[in-house]
């Protein structure tokens, strides 16, 4: 029988009593990283939405929806961003960032266009991209909005949350006046949760990048025509209540947020919770790019497969499987630009994509019930020379879950397209694993995957 001396294998009891906000909430911070916001932007905008639905008098179920639509409002954010890059012809977390901060008139818009797009660029891709703006641009925002607020829906829903929580999350960008996106909708029948997660996100965006004045003031400047008005008017009082701003600035406020979680005794994140929270994340992150469809889930179910056949127990297959499936969270801290660049990338740019790894790590090492699964998932670029990263571990420290997980992800990279590249055939992909044997590839992780592939087990 296979044997793990890794603590989490040993640990599955206790799941129970872990708090579903804290465990989206340590994820919110990737969704942060996603949009080119600083850390702890999602925890800020539930924060200050939970605080406007309770003044509106919203308590258990419906105050619930509304925490969480506001805590995982960017759930669909990473489903645009490669083509916020290709459109716009730039680092899609800096542009994102930056659009967010834009008056609410179209000659705002335009000023954007005229600065951010192409910058640093050829001026031929630049006017390529320009003139498509031109042409296309309302089209475009349309696609790129929708894509954004029906996936994130959609995801929200795979967490189990109710129809309230995903059609506020796909109302985000709707505004009271009818100029929002995608579907142009006005006043009441944009969700209260949607008109709440905007409101929040224009006064954490402002507050964060321009202080609490700026945050006053934007919303003061959109009441009516983004931002509901009678939202706007509450917002204004409880805002210059003391010790309002001085709270959304604590160091611990992602605590206080998860004490304030509503109806949190109806919610038990148990083992089968988890492996859904786990797969719907695993859509966020493939979702960032159109070359990962579907990466996470096969290096989730390959690695799966080879733990099973080098004899893992059940329970913690499943904990593996979770880790493999996580792997790659850190990429949605990756600009796009970066991730979907057809050539060679230079030096700056290989750090940058290396560093996914440790966000990785990051990311699940704040998650209570993941934690100690962060270093399995966050070494699967590690290698048995010790020439991998973000360590440089050898093999007297890659952890076999790690090595598991490397052989499944190299596997499924190198038959799958690239940006760079198309798809190596099975044989192909085999002979190039088997050569990485003792130097980046263990040779039982890969004896187990021969066995797979010649039984068909992988297609
Ligand atoms: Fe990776
Ligand atoms: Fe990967």
């Amino acid at each position: 029988m296979f044997q793990s001396n890794h603590a989490f294998f040993k640990a599955d009891e206790g799941t129970d009593q872990s708090r579903l906000s804290e465990i989206l909430g340590a994820f919110s911070y990737a969704l942060d990283l996603t949009e080119g916001q600083p850390a702890g932007h999602s925890i800020r905008a539930c924060w200050i939405g939970t605080q406007l639905a309770m003044a509106l008098g919203l308590n258990g179920e419906e105050l619930r929806d509304i925490y969480y639509a506001v805590l995982l409002k960017d759930l669909g954010c990473s489903a645009n961003a490669a083509r916020v890059t290709e459109m716009f012809a730039g680092d899609d977390r800096k542009l994102k960032h930056d659009f967010k901060l834009l008056g609410p008139k179209p000659e705002d818009f335009g000023a954007f266009v005229a600065s951010e797009v192409g910058v640093g660029r050829d001026a031929a891709v630049r006017e390529q991209a320009l003139c498509n703006l031109a042409e296309n641009g309302g089209a475009i925002m349309t696609d790129i909005m929708g894509t954004r607020c029906s996936r994130g829906a959609d995801i929200a829903r795979q967490l189990r949350f109710s129809e309230d929580v995903a059609q506020a999350i796909a109302h985000l960008d709707e505004h009271w006046d009818g100029s929002g996106l995608p579907l142009g909708i006005a006043g009441p029948d944009i969700h209260l949760g949607g008109r709440i997660a905007l409101l929040a996100q224009v006064a954490d965006v402002f507050y964060s990048a321009k202080g609490k004045d700026a945050a006053i003031a934007e919303v003061r400047n959109r009441a009516g025509s983004w931002l509901d008005p009678e939202l706007c008017a509450i917002f204004e009082k409880l805002s210059a209540a003391s010790g309002f701003w001085e709270e959304l600035a604590l160091d611990d406020l992602a605590e206080q947020l998860w004490e304030l979680e509503p109806a949190a005794q109806y919610v038990s994140v148990d083992e089968d919770y988890l492996d859904d929270i786990s797969s719907a994340f695993g859509r966020v992150i493939d979702a960032k790019s159109p070359y990962t469809a579907g990466h996470s889930q096969r290096v989730g179910m390959i690695a799966e497969k080879i733990a099973e056949n080098l004899g893992m127990d059940d329970q913690s297959r499943r904990v593996l499987r979770r880790a493999a499936i996580l792997h790659d969270v850190g990429k949605l801290g990756v600009s796009s630009a970066i991730l979907e660049k057809p050539g060679k990338l230079d030096a700056e740019e290989w750090a940058i994509m290396q560093s996914h790894a440790a966000h990785t790590t990051n990311i699940l090492g704040q998650i209570g019930v993941m934690s100690d699964m962060a270093m399995i998932a966050g070494s699967h670029h590690e290698r048995l020379d010790g020439m991998g990263y973000p360590l440089g571990l050898d093999e007297r420290s890659i952890a076999i879950e790690s090595r598991i997980i490397t052989v499944a992800d190299i596997y499924d990279a190198l038959t799958t397209d690239r940006p760079y590249r198309k798809a190596m055939s099975t044989e192909k992909a085999m002979a190039i694993l088997q050569s990485e044997i003792g130097v980046a590839v263990d040779q039982r992780c890969f004896e187990a995957l021969q066995v797979l592939v010649a039984e068909g087990q992988l297609q």
